[in-house]
């Protein structure tokens, strides 16, 4: 009787084979920590798509928003574990693997999105693309949110009145020196507490994009926004060199293909996408945006600029310059 099943079950393979029967497709998993409605959220549907449509055989994109699989302190180790083929977290985070992209976190250094995309573009900006493949991981390209601005329970108008406030941070040394040369306190927390702990009033503030404040919900329990544009929250999206180079050449093309024109697609958007949400946050009356005057702006510039020495080691002098060279 085993012998007859087994003979069956060899019969009905046999047949599925000829009948043309696929291996099911490899799952590929991107994961973030930002909501649907941003940039990043945007570019990760967009390559889910487009691989479904050219190569939908070979290869399905699962995406995982909101920090659903891993938070920002563990997606690069899932990345580099397997667990997860694809991230883009933001180019602050970099700092155990590289401390090149720590250039993007020094304040006031880029006077508007377009210098960043054109230092992004140049040869000094794509040389840091590879700075982090020592440690296993591959930037595949850069990805905008937008410029950042300061969130807090009380006005910031000048340096003095963030004295001794704290301040929810990404986990960059840079950021940290940042907040403590205007005499806050900076804590270096996940994004997906940060909510919570505005709520709780656990600290007193934050930096983030107009995306980003919106689609979390931190305008409603952030009753003032100082419109700073002091630094900029862009991303690199990362996979790891041993799930690249595993690919066969054809998908791999494929699939850089459709993930360009994803990130293309997630740039294209970036800054109405800032703009719409500045709208959303002053419709609400949630929170009042503060406008600097220049005099004021400056003043945060003079407290903030030192911290570029304390890097410029760090980072390359010559990564700086570039970086400055892209404001022209
Ligand atoms: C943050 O932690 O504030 C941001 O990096 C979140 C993100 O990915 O935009």
């Amino acid at each position: 009787m085993k012998k007859l099943t087994t003979m069956f079950s060899v019969l009905a393979l046999c047949a599925g084979m000829s009948a043309g029967v696929q291996a099911a497709p490899d799952t590929i998993k991107f994961s973030h920590v930002v909501a649907e409605n941003t940039p990043k959220g945007q570019m990760a549907l967009k390559f889910r798509d487009l691989v479904a449509e050219r190569i939908g055989d070979k290869y399905v994109v699962e995406v995982y928003p909101n920090s659903q699989l891993f938070g920002d302190g563990k997606e690069m180790e899932a990345l580099l574990l397997g667990d997860v083929q694809f991230i883009a977290p933001s180019l602050s985070k970099f700092s155990k693997y590289t401390k090149k992209l720590q250039v993007y976190d020094l304040p006031f250094l880029f006077k508007d999105m377009e210098a960043v995309d054109r230092f992004q573009q140049s040869p000094a900006g794509q040389a840091l693309l590879s700075s982090v493949n020592s440690k296993g991981l591959i930037g595949l390209g850069y990805l905008h949110n937008g410029l950042k601005q300061l969130s807090a329970n009380d006005p910031l108008r000048v340096p003095a009145d963030a004295d001794g406030k704290k301040f929810r941070i990404m986990s960059s040394d840079v950021l940290a020196a940042q907040f403590e040369a205007v005499e806050a306190v900076p804590l270096k927390k996940p994004f997906s507490e940060v909510f919570t702990l505005l709520q709780t009033r656990a600290i007193d503030g934050q930096e983030n994009t107009w995306s980003n404040i919106y689609s979390k919900k931190f305008f409603e329990v952030q009753p003032y926004i100082t419109e700073s544009n002091h630094g900029v929250l862009d991303y690199m999206v990362t996979t790891s060199m041993e799930f690249w180079n595993d690919l066969p050449d054809g998908d791999r093309a494929v699939l850089k293909k459709a993930l360009d024109e994803a990130v293309a697609h997630g740039n294209a958007i970036a800054n109405d996408k800032a703009m719409k949400d500045r709208q959303n946050i002053l419709d609400s009356g949630r929170s009042e945006i503060i406008t600097l005057t220049d005099a004021e702006r400056q003043q945060w510039v003079e407290v903030m600029k030192p911290v570029w020495t304390e890097f410029q080691d760090e980072i390359g002098p010559e990564v700086i310059e570039a970086a400055v060279a892209s404001n022209q």
